[in-house]
């Protein structure tokens, strides 16, 4: 593909990089102090996720183990699907540990409706969602994040670990996506 067609899709800068950061620091240490002695495991829903987890993880100055699952709701495209499909689980037995739900985004609500629901019945010592961003018009499902570090507009967002149809999750800032 032409790497400048791909640089013309890149839009508005909805959350800025040096945002983003300061952001996820203050919220690592928010969790370290209210996790500080107990066995804390961040679950984070890959892929998108990986980005915040990764620097949300280094944000966190006590013990923690982290943990992927693999949920997709979308399939190449900017229109929910409507199906949450669950293709990789997670090693860990979830009921030694405070368990935190990373999320990148939560949008129609459905993924992490799902995957609370499946981690819940596997009765973790606490569970709680975090996401990096949340898109409260798009919502379907009714569910509230514990913590959501950003709002955001009803707009195909990319970078930072988003994506439409898997590129441009390498961004080091949230924008908006221009087809
Ligand atoms: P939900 O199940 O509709 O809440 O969708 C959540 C998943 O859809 C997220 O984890 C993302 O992977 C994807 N998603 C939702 N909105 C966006 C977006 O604006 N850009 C990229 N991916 C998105
Ligand atoms: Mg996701």
């Amino acid at each position: 593909m032409d790497a400048n067609i791909t640089e013309n899709q890149i839009g508005k800068i909805i959350v800025s990089e040096e945002k983003i950061r300061r952001k996820v620091n203050e919220t690592g240490k928010m969790i370290a102090d209210k996790y500080r002695g107990k066995p804390l495991l961040l679950v984070s829903i890959l892929k998108g996720a990986f980005i915040f987890l990764a620097d949300l993880c280094r944000a966190i100055d006590i013990p923690c183990e982290i943990g992927f699952m693999c949920a997709q709701s979308y399939y190449n495209g900017t229109s929910s699907s409507g199906i949450v499909n669950i293709t990789m689980d997670l090693e860990q037995d979830v009921s030694n540990y405070h368990v935190i739900i990373v999320e990148d985004i939560i949008d129609t609500g459905r993924t992490i409706s799902d995957v609370k629901k499946l981690l819940a019945a596997r009765k973790p010592l606490s569970l709680k969602v975090v996401t990096l961003l949340d898109k409260p018009d798009r919502r379907v499902v009714p569910l509230e994040a514990d913590l959501s570090l950003f709002t955001v507009p009803d707009l195909f967002l990319i970078g930072y670990g988003l994506d439409c149809g898997e590129k441009f999750r390498n961004l080091p800032y949230i924008a908006e996506y221009k087809g």
